[in-house]
């Protein structure tokens, strides 16, 4: 397996918006192995989640997994899921301001709203049609990474600049009261 490069804020490649894959080609070694390799990067960077946009691949593929994340320590648990083609559907209008960073955003995170309960559409890396319901911080984290495939990043959302912080100030100033809110999240929607 490769670890990827991963692309930063700036990069022009990642305002692009990345193409559906032909699910009859998901099962080839060449999709596997960016699979793996996407899989072995996000890891290795200890991402909550990475799109494929970020390592420069235009296709709509990403992946999210929350295993004790030392850079999320607040996250709850998500097994490893690999998304392609993914098309998310807001279920209401209940939304959570949420703190996010991003590999491709070094340094900074920033608010961003996002809504709390989301229909998943989707394939596996096995090519089996995925369709579920995904809420609280498990739900952001997926429009964080379905975003990517979008071109967007994190801070094209943030609606009040005053939000942005370094990771330092971040713990410093905002963690506490961060961690106070996601609790009440996760304990509303058990994600
Ligand atoms: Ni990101």
């Amino acid at each position: 397996m490769t670890i990827l490069p991963i692309a930063t804020i700036g990069h022009p490649e990642l305002r692009i918006r990345a193409s559906e894959v032909d699910p009859s080609e998901i099962k080839s070694p060449e999709i596997q192995t960016f699979i793996d390799d996407l899989v072995e990067t996000m890891r290795h960077a200890n991402g909550a989640g990475l799109a494929a946009t970020q390592v420069l691949r235009h296709q709509r593929i990403c992946a999210v997994e929350v295993n004790k994340n030392p850079r999320y320590p607040y996250k709850p648990q998500v097994p490893l899921t690999i998304l392609i083609n993914p098309r998310l559907t807001p279920l209401d209008d209940d939304m959570f301001e949420n703190n996010e960073g991003c590999l491709s955003v070094p340094g900074f995170r920033g608010n961003v709203w996002r809504h709390t309960s989301i229909r998943v559409e989707a394939y596996d890396r096995n090519g089996s049609k995925i369709d579920e319901i995904i809420r609280g911080m498990t739900a952001c984290t997926y429009q964080h990474e379905v975003d990517h495939l979008d071109g967007l990043l994190f801070m094209d959302k943030v609606k009040d600049s005053k939000t942005f912080t370094t990771w330092e100030s971040f713990d410093k100033f905002h963690h506490h009261d961060f961690v106070i809110r996601v609790k009440d999240l996760v304990a509303k929607f058990g994600s």
